[in-house]
């Protein structure tokens, strides 16, 4: 049964009597499988019980006011790059609707979008389809095929939504004639957001992975961990669902794992600062930030991979090895193993 079709009826069984349930079960059925259920808001104000989510309780607030607090609502790049159309399936909420309506992967849109909009209620929900509950189904939850690691997919439950934009932009480095890798710059690494692609154990240089213990377990993947049982907006990872099974965990360092982890970063970037490919700047609020030297540059193939893996999960990956634990060790040692006479 269809995410959208199970809350169908999960809303109807809350809202209506069960007898009208079953004669109106019976009637939407025929309508969907009829094609489009999409219906327009005049057609809507006459029928629909906008009330469902329009009500005198803190159903919408409540999660606006978590949502506002969330990288999706502190977030600015969408402004910058939404216009651009290598960007806009992942950075403007309307634009990532109108990649999924279209079945696009992230770059094929072929326009921007000059009104951007951050990744909002309307980005990851139905809002206004059917003027009725059922509209908090999620704009797609299907599997998501990397579009630039081929032959890997994501499937990981309602995580599926995130995976759409949370993926690499760019796959590993190629090692060129003469072992090196060419063409290092400031921009060197995965882009942003290869959480999926860490979690399922690719996409780090030198070395495959297999699929994090996270992602066979937890359900909904991303969704389990950052949202919790109650759906919270902020998408701050939840400590009650570590609990679930690392029943006696007191903070996301279970065993120490995310302590051994900045351990073995800090050594390789001490490696790659010497090695002079990483340049270190901070800024007024004392945050710092290391990525390579701007101008382009080649560099031999541990080093490459090294800078490669140092940027993947300190940069970008985010969860000091959590997201799989092994996969990120490996990547790590072998780097660290490479850069060490
Ligand atoms: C599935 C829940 C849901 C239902 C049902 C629903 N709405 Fe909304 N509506 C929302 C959400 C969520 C927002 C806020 C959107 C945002 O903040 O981006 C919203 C915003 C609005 C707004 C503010 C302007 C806007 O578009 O953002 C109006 C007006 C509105 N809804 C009217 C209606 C009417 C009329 C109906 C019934 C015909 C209806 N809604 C049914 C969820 C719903
Ligand atoms: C439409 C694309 C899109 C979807 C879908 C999406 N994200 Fe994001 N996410 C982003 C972007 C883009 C940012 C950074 C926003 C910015 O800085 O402007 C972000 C930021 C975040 C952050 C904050 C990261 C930080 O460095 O502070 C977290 C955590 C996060 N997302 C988790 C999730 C989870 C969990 C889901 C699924 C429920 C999800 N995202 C779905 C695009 C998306
Ligand atoms: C496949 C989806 C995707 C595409 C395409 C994409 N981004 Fe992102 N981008 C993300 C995600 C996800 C984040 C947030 C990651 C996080 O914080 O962990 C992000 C974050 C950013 C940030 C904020 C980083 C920071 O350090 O605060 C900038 C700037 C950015 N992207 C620029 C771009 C530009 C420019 C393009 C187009 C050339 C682009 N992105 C295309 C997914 C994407
Ligand atoms: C990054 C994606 C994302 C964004 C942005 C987002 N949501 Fe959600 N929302 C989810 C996910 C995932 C769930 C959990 C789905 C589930 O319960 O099946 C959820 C659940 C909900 C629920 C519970 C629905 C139910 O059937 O129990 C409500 C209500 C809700 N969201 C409202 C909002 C509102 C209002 C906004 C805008 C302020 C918003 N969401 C923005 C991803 C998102
Ligand atoms: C096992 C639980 C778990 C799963 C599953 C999970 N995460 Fe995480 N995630 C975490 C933890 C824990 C952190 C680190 C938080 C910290 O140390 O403050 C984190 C960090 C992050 C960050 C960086 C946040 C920041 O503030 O820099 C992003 C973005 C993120 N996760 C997105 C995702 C996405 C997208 C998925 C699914 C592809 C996912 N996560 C799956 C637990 C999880
Ligand atoms: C559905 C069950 C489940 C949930 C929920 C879960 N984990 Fe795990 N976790 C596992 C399993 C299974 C392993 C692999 C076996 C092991 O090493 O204990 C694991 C391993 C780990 C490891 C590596 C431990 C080591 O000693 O190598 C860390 C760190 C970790 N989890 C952190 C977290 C955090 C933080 C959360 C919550 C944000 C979380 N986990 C949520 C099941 C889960």
């Amino acid at each position: 049964m269809s995410i959208k079709r199970k809350r169908l009826i999960k809303y109807m069984a809350f809202t209506m009597a069960p007898a009208i349930m079953i004669a109106l079960i019976a009637a939407v059925v025929s309508t969907m499988t009829m094609g489009s259920s999409a219906v327009t808001l005049a057609e809507a104000q006459e029928t629909a019980p906008c009330n469902a989510c329009h009500n005198n309780t803190t159903l919408i607030d409540g999660k606006e006011a978590q949502w506002e607090e969330s990288g999706h609502g502190t977030g600015t790049a969408f402004m910058e790059e939404g216009p651009n159309k290598s960007c806009v399936g992942c950075h403007s909420g309307g634009g990532f609707s109108a990649m999924i309506a279209a079945g696009q992967k992230p770059n094929q849109p072929t326009a921007g979008d000059n009104n951007p909009t951050p990744q909002d209620c309307r980005a990851c929900h139905q809002t206004h389809t059917t003027y009725t509950g059922i509209d908090w189904a999620l704009e797609t939850v299907a599997p998501v095929s990397f579009y630039m690691l081929p032959g890997k997919t994501f499937d990981g439950g309602e995580g599926n939504l995130c995976a759409n934009c949370h993926q690499p932009r760019k796959a590993a480095p190629v090692v060129a004639a003469g072992g090196t890798v060419t063409g290092i710059t400031n921009r060197f690494g995965p882009h942003h957001g290869p959480q999926s692609s860490v979690m399922i154990g690719t996409g780090g240089a030198g070395a495959e992975g297999t699929s994090a213990a996270h992602y066979q377990y937890v359900e909904n993947t991303c969704v389990g961990c950052h949202m919790g049982s109650t759906d919270n907006h902020t998408t701050e990872p939840n400590i009650a669902t570590c609990k679930g099974c690392h029943t006696t965990a007191t903070s996301f360092d279970v065993n120490g794992v995310q302590t051994a982890t900045q351990a073995k970063l800090d050594t390789l970037k001490g490696l790659l600062l010497n090695a002079g490919v990483l340049v270190c700047t901070v800024d007024e609020e004392g945050v710092e930030s290391c990525v390579p030297p701007t101008a382009s540059f080649s560099a031999p193939q541990n080093v490459g991979y090294a800078l490669w893996n140092w940027i993947l999960i300190n940069n970008e990956d985010g969860s000091k090895g959590v997201h799989n634990p092994e996969y990120t060790q490996t990547l790590l040692d072998n780097s660290i193993a490479g850069m060490t006479p």
